[in-house]
């Protein structure tokens, strides 16, 4: 009936809008349902995570769901209250940079009905660390439900040099680090939209930047975000940099920027700038995982993030190596009942099946 629902009546009607326009006002939307409790319970009678327990623990972190919510869509920190009521068990704020960032001009997302999957242009548009920082200190927090924050070069002139790219990365960390904000830190790497290309998935910039980083002293799990279209010796010889400094894990991976991996080119708009996601990502991403796990073996945690579209899709992400799996196009194109299928799919995989007591 969800899904019915979803598909036949509510979606249609949400890609006849605009799809910025469409984000904004469902981040509104969570934003006000989560501050009161009856809002978060009516959501969560439909869409809730059954087993109320961490039954995962990832890098000494309880997670109550494999599935997180990817950096970018709760981009400056408002939803946390709302997601997991939604079966999130977790989500990545952000990327936030040192500075505030408008973004780029838009158009900034473009769907492709046909293939799955959106072209992405945002650009970073998010309010900058410290607002964001002082917002998830001000908002209550729901038990159990883990908040990463992801980190990225400020998208502006001011950031493109070398020097001052790594200090941008830096200042957010030791400001999240200072204010104790974040269960965990993504350190994007893999921006497609920044200022000056992505600087740091080379290894010598990487080198560097990590040198400056390890100088920060964070206590907490911290992942590196990766990209997904370098040729395979020049990601390997990312991980062995990243194998040298105190990185816990990998979130394999970014949007895809080939798009020559479009099966239908005639969804591609003429001259559009960005990333894609979705089922257009997924392919690559699984394959990177796969091949991660084999050359490091359990060296890195690795969060499988990239064109998650079924219950289907985040067990063969799983299956090739992932601890925890990590979306957002699923979720727009089948709808909010996708997370609470994968939970409970995954977990009945693991446990055999749901008893009462689990739900204690
Ligand atoms: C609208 C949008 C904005 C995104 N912004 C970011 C971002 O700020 N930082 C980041 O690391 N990834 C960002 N991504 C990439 C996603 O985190 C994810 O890696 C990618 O969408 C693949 O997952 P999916 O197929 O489940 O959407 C963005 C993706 C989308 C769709």
């Amino acid at each position: 009936m969800k899904r019915f629902l979803y598909r036949k009546l509510l979606r249609p009607l949400l890609f006849s809008m605009d799809p910025e326009k469409v984000h904004d006002v469902f981040v509104s939307f969570g934003e006000t349902l989560g501050r009161f409790g009856p809002g978060r319970f009516i959501i969560r009678i439909v869409y809730g995570n059954p087993i109320k327990k961490g039954w995962i623990e990832v890098d000494g972190i309880n997670y109550r769901s494999p599935v997180g919510l990817a950096a970018g869509f709760d981009y400056n920190g408002r939803l946390t209250a709302i997601l997991p009521s939604i079966s999130f068990g977790s989500v990545e704020v952000g990327s936030v940079t040192a500075r505030p960032c408008g973004g780029n001009d838009p158009p900034r997302l473009r769907r492709m009905v046909k293939s799955k999957s959106l072209i992405v242009y945002k650009g970073l548009k998010n309010e900058g660390v410290d607002v964001i920082i002082n917002r998830l200190k001000s908002r209550k927090r729901i038990p159990g439900f883990v908040i990463g924050v992801s980190i990225a070069k400020t998208n502006d002139e001011l950031s493109a040099g070398l020097e001052e790219g790594i200090e941008d990365y830096c200042y957010s960390l030791r400001r999240l680090v200072e204010e104790d904000v974040g269960d965990f830190y993504t350190i994007n790497i893999s921006c497609p939209n920044v200022h000056g290309g992505e600087d740091f998935a080379e290894s010598a910039r990487l080198q560097s930047l990590f040198e400056a980083i390890d100088k920060v002293p964070y206590e907490k799990p911290l992942y590196v975000k990766m990209p997904i279209n370098l040729p395979e010796f020049e990601y390997l010889k990312l991980l062995a940099v990243l194998d040298r400094f105190r990185v816990n894990g990998l979130v394999i991976g970014n949007l895809n920027k080939n798009y020559e991996d479009a099966p239908l080119p005639e969804e591609l708009p003429d001259r559009y700038r960005g990333g894609l996601s979705g089922s257009l990502c997924r392919e690559r991403s699984t394959d990177l995982i796969r091949l991660s796990r084999e050359k490091w073996g359990g060296r890195f945690t690795i969060i499988g993030c990239g064109g998650v579209l079924s219950v289907k899709d985040a067990e063969e992400k799983l299956k090739a190596g992932a601890d925890l799996i990590q979306m957002i196009t699923g979720m727009i194109f089948e709808g909010p009942h996708l997370m609470q299928d994968i939970t409970k799919a995954i977990y009945k995989n693991n446990h055999h099946q749901i008893t009462a007591s689990d739900s204690k």
